[in-house]
């Protein structure tokens, strides 16, 4: 097979705030923000159906953060560095006004990239609406375009044509890039990694292979299920050759090509062979208001308290926002991926508390 040359890519931006650096050296660049834990769908490696039926306890919208505290939130994140925020969920287009978010949060001095995360069920009614208050681009999570194989994926709500539909309406109001994300599993999705790569090209979106991991407790992890993404990548490569491109910016999760032919790129974001812990500047922002150092953690730090604590005035509660997560930042040495590529094996034990990564945000 030929090999694989490298191309320069563009270069980051810096941000407006005071840093603050974990003990590992990492700053904090990016912020995650769950707006639900509920999803329309039962994706079987997140809220399988046995566990997900009717009448399951969702968070009661009394605890769910509203706008304004998120807003507020990332004001804070945003003077301690953070740049770029990624709504999700859950699904987080079942909250109704999202536009609304993406306009204040545009307005935050610091923030230069607003992103978010759908199943797409429902992009192609809001995607103009988003697309009008600033959203310049967005991310589909999409695992089959064989209406079957989608459907037992991902379990109820089905609806592939409307996924479909709300990834081009998302490329036709204008936004760019339209990523589209398939989580590759062996012998469920495996099939198909030349088809939907054509379909990115074809379709104009940036097709990008997730490597299944190990996320939450749900989904009893079967590393059989596991494809490597140097396989997927050297599918594609046979087939249309690839350019590498150099990272975006620092700490770029998906490792991105070109193809050498000019129509578009592709991504693979390869968690669990290649971890990219050493570089993580993420935080992540519970709907409930709770933050996260790592997609593989236990505990969150509660910021709600503070957010709706009766007995402090506005400057105080801004204080105690403040100091709480910078120690909470400053204090981070989580690395889980690259510990279990070390350790060859899947770290803590199986008791041991993970939050599940609807509930944190995914
Ligand atoms: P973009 O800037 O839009 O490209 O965002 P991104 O590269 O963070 O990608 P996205 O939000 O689409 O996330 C892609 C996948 O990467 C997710 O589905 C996760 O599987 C994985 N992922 C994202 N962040 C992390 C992380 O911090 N740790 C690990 N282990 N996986 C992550
Ligand atoms: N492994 C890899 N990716 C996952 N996602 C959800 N669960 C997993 C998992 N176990 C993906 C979704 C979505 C993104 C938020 O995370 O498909 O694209
Ligand atoms: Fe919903 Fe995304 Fe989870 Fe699937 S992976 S159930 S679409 S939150
Ligand atoms: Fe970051 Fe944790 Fe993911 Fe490593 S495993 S990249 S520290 S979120």
């Amino acid at each position: 097979m030929e090999s694989i040359v490298r191309q320069h890519g563009k270069s980051s931006s810096s941000g407006t705030g005071v840093a603050v650096t974990d003990r590992l050296g990492r700053p904090l660049r990016d912020l995650r923000v769950s707006l639900t834990d509920e999803c329309n769908f039962r994706c079987t490696y997140c809220m399988p159906e046995e566990l997900f039926g009717e009448g399951h306890p969702f968070l009661n919208p009394r605890n769910l953060l509203s706008f304004d505290e998120i807003e507020n939130v990332v004001r804070h994140a945003a003077a301690m560095g953070v740049q770029k925020v990624k709504i999700t969920g859950g699904e987080p287009l079942l909250r109704p006004g999202v536009h609304t978010l993406v306009r204040s949060l545009r307005e935050i001095p610091g923030i230069d990239d607003i992103g978010l995360i759908t199943n797409g069920y429902h992009l192609a009614t809001v995607a103009q609406r988003l697309r009008d208050a600033g959203l310049e681009r967005v991310t589909v999570s999409l695992d089959s375009i064989d209406p079957d194989t989608f459907d037992r994926i991902v379990g109820r709500g089905g609806g592939l044509n409307r996924v479909l539909a709300g990834i081009r309406t998302a490329r036709d109001v204008g936004m760019d890039p339209v990523k589209v994300n398939m989580v590759v599993q062996r012998g469920i999705n495996d099939g198909e990694i030349l088809e939907m790569a054509e379909f990115g090209r074809r379709e104009g979106v940036e097709m990008r292979f997730i490597e299944y991991m190990d996320v939450g407790r749900r989904n009893e992890y079967n590393r059989s299920l596991l494809v490597p993404n140097r396989e997927v990548r050297d599918t594609i490569h046979a087939r249309y050759p690839l350019v590498a491109n150099e990272p975006a910016y620092y700490g770029e999760v998906a490792e991105t090509y070109a193809y050498r032919d000019g129509t578009g790129r592709v991504g693979f974001v390869s968690s669990m062979t290649q971890p990219f812990c050493g570089s993580c500047t993420r935080l992540r922002l519970s709907a409930d208001g709770k933050l996260f150092r790592c997609l593989f953690s236990g505990i969150g730090l509660d910021l709600r308290s503070i957010l709706r604590d009766p007995d402090q005035d506005d400057e105080t509660r801004n204080l105690q926002l403040d100091t709480a997560v910078r120690r909470f930042w400053g204090i981070r040495e989580d690395r889980y991926s690259e510990r279990r590529a070390e350790e060859k094996s899947l770290p803590g034990s199986r008791r041991e508390e993970r939050v599940e990564m609807y509930r944190m945000g995914g």
